[in-house]
């Protein structure tokens, strides 16, 4: 394991309390394909909340950044990949309510940082480089406790950010949607997302998760288990496709290239090709084949952000990872 320093220091910028911009927006989006088989489509736009710390990285955040300072800690501790989102949006919400953070990351150092990490360190982040057999085992006391060894006290947030806050904090974002609806679709990666918007629904309302991930059946007993540690039975009416991955997480084909390409030129928005492009094209595949019913009204959350460097089909690799 190795540690680099943060520059500057952490927990000495300026605290800048985040502005949030809550609710989300909804917006319809006109496609004739959609409206050839009778079904509305309605945009929950949760990367608009916050540009540091988009869509599920808030929701999934909130609870966790208040008990955080409830129980009076000065500092997070996060894991992720070197590209993580949530390394990122942990660092940026760290710097703007004056908590230092320390992102554990998977693997070796690489230098110069990517633009994930950079990112994480221009705001104050402390980075650990974990070796990736420690990494597997990240969650047990044992490495836990040579962390606090080495950092001093602080608060665990976990990869991906989901746990029972987390869940807690996306039951709003099927709550805030004024509209009736019939089916609620996101992008899953660990669960947390799609657990919280099930228990969010009302009577005869779906939640529909896509799998980011190759081979991803796991993720249904990870999502029973997340609402069981946060409500101790599993609710909602909630199913993930598991056929919408693109060859696997953080893969991408010329076809969902062409989708991302299709969908920006029609509505002029940009989907992020790790997660969300993978669930809209998957939406539109179930509205073709009927298993989004006729007559039917979806949102489909937009649960993050492709940064506008990235808008360009040349270098849009660089987005959304
Ligand atoms: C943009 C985006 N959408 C969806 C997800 C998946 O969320 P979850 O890990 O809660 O399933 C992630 C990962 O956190 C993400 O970055």
């Amino acid at each position: 394991m190795s540690s680099s320093n943060a520059n500057p220091e952490p927990g000495t910028a300026t605290v800048e309390p985040l502005r949030l911009r809550l609710p989300s927006p909804v917006e319809e989006i006109h496609d004739e394909r959609l409206a050839a088989r009778d079904v509305r489509l309605l945009l929950k736009r949760d990367d608009l909340i916050n540009p540091d710390v988009p869509g599920n990285k808030w929701r999934k955040l909130q609870h966790n950044l208040s008990a955080a300072q409830r129980e009076g800690h000065a500092t997070l501790l996060t894991f992720g990949g070197a590209y993580s989102n949530h390394i990122r949006a942990t660092a940026a919400a760290g710097h703007h309510l004056g908590l230092s953070t320390i992102g554990v990351v998977r693997g070796e150092e690489h230098t110069p940082l990517n633009p994930s990490l950079q990112a994480a360190v221009d705001y104050g982040m402390r980075l650990h480089y974990m070796d990736r057999e420690t990494y597997r085992h990240k969650h047990e006391p044992e490495v836990i406790d040579q962390l606090r060894d080495k950092f001093g006290a602080f608060y665990l947030v976990p990869e991906g950010g989901s746990n029972a806050l987390a869940v807690r904090g996306c039951v709003d974002i099927p709550k805030e949607i004024d509209e009736p609806f019939d089916v609620i679709c996101c992008a899953v990666g660990t669960g947390g997302t799609l657990a919280g918007i099930a228990a969010g629904l009302t009577e005869g309302q779906r939640a529909l998760g896509f799998a980011a991930l190759k081979g991803a059946s796991f993720l249904i007993p990870d999502v029973r288990r997340l609402q069981e540690a946060t409500y101790g039975r599993v609710v909602g009416n909630w199913s993930i496709d598991l056929d919408h991955h693109f060859g696997g997480y953080a893969k991408r084909r010329p076809e969902l290239d062409a989708f991302i390409d299709d969908f920006a030129d029609r509505h002029a928005i940009w989907l992020d090709w790790v997660y969300v492009a993978k669930m809209m094209s998957g939406v539109y595949d179930h509205v073709e084949h009927g298993s989004i019913l006729p007559g039917s009204t979806v949102v489909a959350v937009i649960t993050g952000e492709v940064p506008p460097v990235a808008r360009t089909p040349a270098v849009r690799s660089l987005g959304g990872v």
